[in-house]
C-alpha cells in the first residue's frame, strides 16, 4: 500500500513499516489468504520452515500477478538445521518449496543455545547471502548475549532481531540493544495472539477517542515504538484494519499508557529464549 513507510535496514537495504505474518495458513485457503494480503497491499510475507506453508507462500505471490520485486518474501532457518552445511541446504529447500531463486530476508528462527549451533547457523547465513542466494540476513528470539556474540565472532550485524513483542510484553530492554546495535526490531504475535488486550482501557480510549479499531490501536502502539509488526490474519477486512495505521496517530501518554500493561511474566507461553528449544 502506497502510504506505508518504510525503514532502511544496516544493509542499506529496506523493509515495509508493516508485514504479513502467514503461521498457520496452509493448503488452498491458506494460499487464498496470502493472495488476499498482496492485494490488500502487504508487501513483506513472513514465512518459516516450521511452518510448512513455504509452498502455499510462493503460490501466492505467482496468483497475486505482483511483480518479484515488489513484495519481499522472509523465511526462517529451524533449530534442526543450524550446522552450518545443514544451514546451506535448508535454504536451498526453502528457496525451492518458494519457487524463488532468492529470499529477501532469511532468520536463524531460534538461537537453541542447549546445542550452541547458532554462530554456525550464522556463518552459513553469512556464506548464502554472499552466494545472492538471500539479500537480507537476520536472526528471531536472540537475547543481548546471543547477538553480542554472533557480531564478535563474525563482524557482520543482523539487520532485524524478530522478537516476541505486545502489549503484555514490550520488551524495552531488548528495543535499546537494538537502538545501540542498529538492528531494526521485528514484532511476532503482535497482536497478542488470542491474548489481544482489546479491551485494555488504554487500547479502548484511544481507539475510542480516533474512532479506529482497538486493533489498529496496538498496531499504531508498534508503528510508534519503531518495530515492525506482522499480524496475522485470514480475515480480509482486518487484513485491510491492519494495514491502515498511518492516517491516525497515538498520544506519548497514550503510547506509554499501552507499553504500561506489559507485565514480567507477560509471555504468551514459556518461550524465554535462553531456555525454550524450538527444533
Ligand atoms: N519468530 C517466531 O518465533 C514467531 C513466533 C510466533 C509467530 N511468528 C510470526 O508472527 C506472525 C503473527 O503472530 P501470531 O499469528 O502468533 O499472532 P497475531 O498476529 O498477534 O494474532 C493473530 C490472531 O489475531 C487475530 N487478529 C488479527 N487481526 C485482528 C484484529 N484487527 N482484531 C482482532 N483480532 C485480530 C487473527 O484472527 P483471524 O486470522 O481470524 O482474523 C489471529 O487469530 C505469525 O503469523 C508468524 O509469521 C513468529
Amino acid at each position: 500500500m502506497s502510504n506505508v513507510p518504510t525503514y532502511t535496514l544496516n544493509d542499506g537495504t529496506t523493509l515495509p513499516a508493516v508485514g504479513f505474518g502467514t503461521y498457520p495458513l496452509r493448503g488452498e485457503e491458506g494460499i487464498q489468504a496470502i493472495t488476499s494480503a498482496l492485494s490488500n497491499g502487504y508487501r513483506l510475507l513472513d514465512t518459516a520452515v516450521n511452518y510448512e506453508n513455504e509452498a502455499e507462500v510462493g503460490e501466492a505471490l505467482r496468483r497475486s500477478g505482483l511483480a518479484r520485486d515488489e513484495v519481499q518474501v522472509a523465511s526462517k532457518i529451524p533449530g534442526r538445521h543450524h550446522a552450518y552445511d545443514e544451514a546451506i541446504a535448508s535454504t536451498k529447500e526453502s528457496l525451492h518449496r518458494l519457487g524463488l531463486d532468492h529470499l529477501d530476508l532469511h532468520l536463524i528462527h531460534w538461537p537453541n543455545p542447549s546445542r550452541d549451533l547458532y554462530v554456525e547457523a550464522w556463518q552459513a547465513l553469512i556464506e548464502v547471502q554472499k552466494q545472492g542466494l538471500v539479500r537480507s540476513i537476520g536472526v528471531s528470539n536472540f537475547t543481548e548475549a546471543h547477538l553480542r556474540r554472533i557480531i564478535a565472532e563474525t563482524g557482520v550485524t543482523p539487520v532485524v532481531n524478530q522478537i516476541e513483542l505486545h502489549p503484555l510484553f514490550p520488551q524495552a530492554e531488548m528495543r535499546a540493544v537494538h537502538a545501540e546495535l542498529g538492528i531494526q526490531t521485528e514484532a511476532w504475535s503482535p497482536m497478542g495472539k488470542r491474548q489481544g488486550q482489546y479491551d485494555a482501557e488504554p487500547v479502548k480510549a484511544a481507539a475510542a477517542r480516533l474512532g479506529v479499531t482497538p486493533g489498529q490501536v496496538i498496531l499504531r502502539w508498534h508503528v510508534q515504538l519503531g518495530s515492525i509488526p506482522i499480524p496475522k490474519s485470514a480475515t480480509p477486512s482486518r487484513q485491510v484494519e491492519n494495514l491502515s495505521l498511518f492516517d491516525f496517530e497515538l498520544t506519548e501518554a497514550e503510547v506509554s499508557a499501552i507499553s504500561a500493561l506489559g507485565r514480567p511474566d507477560g509471555r504468551l507461553f514459556d518461550g524465554d529464549p535462553d531456555t525454550h528449544e524450538e527444533l
